[in-house]
């Protein structure tokens, strides 16, 4: 097969969020956020892990610097903690959590690695949950305030607002997995537009007082397919994309919830009288950038039920099928042109282990990652804007409700002593990004 070449001016990263990799829960003033309470209770995180340890980037992060310069990366996507900003959610900045961002940052600059920044990667102050959570609008305009001084501390272009809103509902308010651990649907979908309300109010600001810079949301988008062709799968497939992509897609590109989805809603929350005159306008604010994350098709049959088709990775919930890819972002270039795409995750867990020689030998994610970026390849030639592309994750790191038992990095991390590996992956990668090519 011929090599298939990316542009040249193709950016490649890795990605990580605050609670997933920086330990250093008490450290430096930070307050409680909701996965430091949701961990703390028995049985909602596997083996009762939280996110101390970590991979301990809070003190590790001058050498995850180096490993990524060693990987020849040129951005590093991370999420900025709130409650290491504002303990309380609200008010005066903490400057040792302004501090330890702004290290980060200037240590990528040196090492000519971009920095993209996510503001929200799940840790919602507890302070603020205590006081209604998503559920309660004011949130929204908090989040607003905690992004201007972020903003303003920072010198980065390229922001991610909320990262994947549908996993908060999903799992947060639906399914009760994820912090704050409910299962109501009711509360559900108004949370889903406060996040929505706060993904455009961050974005006025950046607009308003930083010309020049960029943001957008990060979406976790998941193509739908009807499991076989009877008209009740291909209308439930219709529904489930509704829930899955044009809810958070439809509001933010045109400035209107899809009706059939809103009409589905309507009869599980109360979310409707929560939209008040003026927020769609808000929310769809014009973006600069779309983040998508790409892990999984749904394919549903005709009563609804999803239905496996493909191989399942060890997470449950992530069918491979890397055409997936290509058609998601199909459909963005179709029904969604008007902004450039960075991809912000894909990735893979598998079982990963240390071989005798130390080397670790994941050849499973190799192939996950070749035909997810052969799948982009294609998708690129077909006209999609997608100009970055960022692996999930730079490192093992706190998968949430599974604790550490599920190893996404393409940076193997010992928990014991922190030691990091470089998986056969990381060095697979390592010779893409260097040849700008697919061999
Ligand atoms: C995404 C999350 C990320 C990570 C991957 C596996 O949903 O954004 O934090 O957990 O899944």
């Amino acid at each position: 097969m011929n090599a298939l070449r990316f542009p040249d001016d193709f950016v490649w990263g890795a990605a990580t969020s605050a609670y997933q990799v920086e330990g250093a829960t008490g450290e430096d003033g930070r307050g409680p956020s909701v996965w430091d309470t949701f961990a703390a209770v028995p049985g909602n995180v596997k083996d009762g892990d939280t996110g101390d340890p970590g991979a301990d980037q809070y003190h590790r992060y001058g050498e995850d610097i180096e490993l990524m310069a060693g990987l020849g990366l040129d951005s590093y996507r991370f999420s900025v903690a709130w409650p290491r900003v504002q303990p309380t959610g609200t008010g005066k900045p903490n400057q040792k959590g302004l501090d330890y961002y702004r290290r980060l940052v200037d240590g990528l600059a040196e090492r000519g690695i971009r920095p993209m920044a996510t503001l929200f990667h799940w840790d919602l102050p507890q302070e603020l949950q205590d006081r209604g959570g998503w559920e309660n609008r004011d949130t929204a305009a908090r989040f607003a305030d905690y992004a201007e001084i972020v903003f303003d501390a920072l010198p980065i272009r390229d922001w991610l607002t909320i990262n994947e809103p549908k996993t908060v509902v999903e799992c947060g308010y639906r399914f009760g997995s994820h912090a704050p651990g409910f299962t109501d649907d009711g509360r559900a979908f108004v949370a889903l537009h406060h996040l929505l309300l706060a993904h455009g109010l961050a974005s006025q600001v950046l607009h308003e007082q930083h010309r020049g810079r960029r943001i957008g949301p990060a979406l976790n988008l998941h193509p739908t397919y009807p499991s076989d062709d009877t008209p009740e799968a291909l209308e439930a497939a219709r529904h489930q994309d509704g829930l899955e992509n044009r809810v958070y897609l439809d509001p933010i590109f045109k400035g209107f919830y899809p009706e059939d989805t809103l009409r589905w809603i309507s009869e599980r929350s109360p979310m409707r009288e929560h939209i008040l005159e003026g927020d769609l306008v808000t929310i769809s604010e014009p973006i600069d950038i779309l983040g998508v994350q790409y892990y999984t098709p749904v394919f549903v049959d005709g009563s609804g039920e999803r239905v496996f088709l493909h191989e399942k990775a060890q997470a449950d919930w992530l069918e491979i099928y890397p055409e997936g890819m290509y058609d998601i972002l199909a459909r963005l270039t179709r029904d969604y042109p008007s902004v450039p795409i960075v991809i912000t995750e894909n990735g893979l867990p598998t079982l990963d282990v240390p071989g005798p020689d130390g080397r670790v030998r994941d050849e499973g994610r190799i192939s996950y990652l070749r035909d997810h970026l052969t799948a982009m390849h294609r998708a690129i030639g077909d006209g999609a804007r997608v100009e970055g592309y960022h692996v999930w994750s730079l490192l093992d790191n706190f998968e949430w409700a599974e604790g550490y038992s599920q190893r996404f990095g393409i940076v193997y991390v010992d928990y014991e002593n922190q030691r990091r590996i470089p998986k056969d992956s990381a060095l697979w990668f390592r010779e893409v990004v260097k040849s700008g090519e697919l061999r």
